[in-house]
């Protein structure tokens, strides 16, 4: 049977946090056998919240290696720079003539930014920012989009466009399906619902241990348990939720219950997290060197995947050439 396609995506953003790994990558690894996958770095997108491109590039050579020390295979899943193929643009330019700027303007992830950063008034491409999206997804006709919840308005409209393309001008594109990660969101160390790095709470997944520790020592904890001794909830505790998603199960129940009782204090069980954290990002961290003292290699795997990935672009751009009889 023919595996379907997958494409999804990342601002560059540079060295990746581990909210960035909960979120998609990790998953994006998960899934690479069973899926055929395009993975887009959408450094076009970056243009709509920072108009300065000087870090650009660092940012994109940064996060690909993270990509690439967490297991990513570039052979099985090409990596390309949506810049770097300029049918993007093009498919863009058509997809904009296909939505109204009202239903752009109820996109509930745009309204999250507008509050989020303070935004003024909104620039005409990031009020575009989803039919961006839209092209980089369907230009690989992407079946299935890996994303976070916060992503999935945008996948809406993906789905809508595709429909209202393929009601006008004939046959094109699928409806593409958002799949959600089991563990959607990883909170920041401060306790905010978000590891982000404007919020500056996060632990990259290039942190070596010693910082990976004195990050974690910062951490919020159970606010009603103030000394060793006091019983915690873990349930409402940070460094818990951490535990879940890192450590192994036997651990976990052990620390709830010696939590839970107060023989367990908070430093004792930070060290713990920092291990089981520490042990998990050892190798990727070994990888990482390795990329970094190899960077032609790197270089050579980006233009790999943009070749491959213009081939795909390509083609669908004739087809929709032909449907729209352009050309
Ligand atoms: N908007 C996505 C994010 O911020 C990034 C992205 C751009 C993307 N193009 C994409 C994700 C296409 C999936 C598919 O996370």
């Amino acid at each position: 049977m023919r595996k379907k396609r997958i494409l999804s995506g990342m601002r560059a953003t540079g060295k990746l946090h581990l909210g960035n790994y909960v979120g998609a990558l990790e998953n994006w690894i998960k899934l690479q056998d069973e899926y055929e996958s395009y993975h887009l770095i959408a450094d076009y997108h970056n243009l709509t919240t920072n108009l300065d491109t000087a870090e650009i590039y660092q940012n994109t050579i940064d996060m690909v290696i993270d990509w690439l020390a967490a297991g990513l295979d570039p052979v099985k899943s090409p990596f390309f720079r949506q810049s770097q193929i300029k049918e993007h643009t093009e498919l863009h330019l058509i997809f904009s003539m296909l939505i109204t700027t009202a239903r752009l303007e109820r996109n509930p992830t745009l309204k999250d930014q507008v509050r989020d950063l303070n935004i003024e008034n909104i620039i005409y491409g990031h009020l575009g920012y989803p039919v961006l999206q839209a092209a980089d997804i369907l230009l690989y006709k992407g079946e299935v989009v890996p994303v976070g919840e916060d992503q999935v308005p945008h996948v809406e409209i993906t789905r809508e466009i595709a429909r209202k393309f393929n009601l006008q001008y004939g046959e094109v594109f699928p409806e593409s399906e958002p799949l959600l990660t089991k563990f959607p969101r990883l909170p920041g160390l401060d306790g905010q619902a978000k590891m982000s790095k404007s919020l500056d709470n996060t632990i990259l997944m290039s942190d070596g241990p010693d910082i990976v520790k004195a990050k974690l020592k910062k951490a919020v904890t159970d606010p009603l348990k103030i000394r060793k001794g006091d019983p915690g909830r873990p349930d409402v505790c940070l460094v818990f939720t951490y535990h879940k998603k890192f450590n192994i199960q036997d651990e976990v129940e052990d620390i709830r219950t010696n939590c839970s009782s107060g023989a367990l204090g908070c430093v004792d069980c930070k060290m713990r997290c920092a291990n089981a954290l520490n042990s998990i990002l050892a190798p990727i961290i070994e990888k990482r060197k390795y990329y970094e003292a190899n960077l032609h290699e790197v270089k050579d795997i980006l233009n790999d995947g943009e070749k491959r990935g213009r081939a795909v672009a390509q083609q669908t751009m004739s087809e929709v050439h032909e449907k729209m009889q352009l050309g």
